[in-house]
């Protein structure tokens, strides 16, 4: 396909050069045809531009700069560019702004880019007349960017493998409208460096298609409720519920408004056997677990979680003042999935339970 797509500009510039090389032409003719080597050509450029931009970010050269940026500019400006392209296929784009900003830390050129490769391909997807959505929301501690649209969809099989270099659809004669398979590529690359998490749906061929893309939001910076609301679940999205566990009340609370303040339920425990039944009688989804408890430490409480089948599947979060080597791996031995040193940084604990929001670990998915 690759070779295909890039040879394909080579042939009308290939016979344009010949036939000017040829007789006597008019202006008229020269225009014309000088015109067409002009749209090849850019054609072309864009393709190897966006090659070598592909080379890139899969290997890691793209430095992603991390301003403060409210993700509605971001999707302003990519719908400003796919717009011709919406237009000229006559779809119409429902978009619905949120009321509030939405402050993500982030690369606004590789964010744009981001949206604008998933409208981009809603509209090439998506038979002239079709209707593509835009929608921003906040869930829990991200926000969740979602491009929908009512077009050809796509099978289980390409789901899958969507998100690979060069992955397409078989193409059909009358779907001459495809790229280079790499769009998709890129913009999982991107996410990934900003600390987010994308995913594909549809029903289906002919069912349309949803791309949703969550990005860690910046604490504190977003339209968090005010502390003296209560701590309810945001009206949209799934949340999580996180139970802390720490023998230092001032750690446990702390810590606590932090995953409060990101829009997840908490319940805060402040010794380990309390914990543990409260654990067995209503589990939670993601465990934070402070290593020196006393009677049991948090090591033989997480044994205890992943030993019993109502909390095997949670994910336990060691919340250690130690980092070395050597903590980490008994930590892991013990069960846990993931571990923070003591302070934990707002922004790694939010971009942590934004990621698990999105995708809710399976029961036996522990890698
Ligand atoms: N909204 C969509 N609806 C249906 N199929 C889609 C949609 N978005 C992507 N696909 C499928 O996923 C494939 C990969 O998409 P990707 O954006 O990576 O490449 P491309 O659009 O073919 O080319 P490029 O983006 O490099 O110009 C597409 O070829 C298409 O088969
Ligand atoms: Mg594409």
């Amino acid at each position: 396909m690759l070779a295909h797509e890039l040879r394909n500009p080579l042939a009308p510039i290939m016979v344009a050069a010949e036939l000017l090389g040829t007789g006597v032409h008019d202006a008229e003719w020269v225009q014309r045809t000088g015109a067409v080597i002009l749209r090849q050509v850019r054609h072309l450029t864009g393709m190897v531009d966006d090659l070598l931009d592909v080379s890139r970010v899969t290997r890691g050269l793209v430095l992603i700069e991390h301003e403060m940026i409210d993700l509605r500019t971001i999707l302003a400006q990519a719908v400003e560019q796919v717009n011709p392209l919406i237009e000229t296929r006559r779809h119409r784009l429902e978009y619905t702004a949120h009321d509030a900003p939405l402050i993500v830390s982030g690369d606004t050129k590789r964010l744009v880019q981001v949206v604008a490769n998933l409208l981009n391909n809603a509209a090439k997807y998506t038979p002239p007349g079709g209707l593509l959505r835009l929608e921003i929301r906040r869930v829990g501690s991200c926000a969740e960017v979602a491009v929908s649209d009512n077009g050809i969809g796509m099978s289980r099989e390409l789901i899958a493998r969507a998100f690979e270099l060069f992955a397409q659809a078989e193409r059909t004669a009358d779907r001459a409208r495809g790229g280079l398979g790499i769009g998709l590529a890129v913009v999982k690359r991107l996410v990934d460096l900003h600390g987010g998490s994308i995913a594909a749906h549809s029903e289906g061929p002919g069912q349309g298609s949803r791309f949703t893309v969550r990005l860690p939001l910046v604490a504190g910076m977003d339209d968090a409720p005010p502390e003296d609301a209560p701590a309810k679940a945001p009206a949209d999205g799934p949340v999580l519920d996180v139970m802390v566990v720490d023998d230092n009340h001032d750690a446990a609370e702390m810590l606590s408004m932090m995953v409060e303040s990101f829009g997840y339920r908490v319940r805060t425990e402040f010794d380990s056997n309390a914990a543990l039944g409260a654990a067995l009688a209503s589990p939670a989804d993601v465990y934070l677990l402070d290593i020196g408890l006393p009677e049991l430490d948090g090591y033989e409480l997480a044994r205890r979680l992943r030993a019993a089948p109502e909390t095997a599947h949670a994910t336990l979060v060691a919340v250690t003042g130690y980092g070395r080597e050597q903590d980490r791996r008994t930590a892991r031995e013990a069960g846990f999935d993931f571990h923070f040193v003591k302070p934990v940084a707002p922004a790694a604990l939010a971009a942590l339970l934004c990621d698990l929001a999105q995708a809710p670990r399976q029961p036996g998915s522990r890698g």
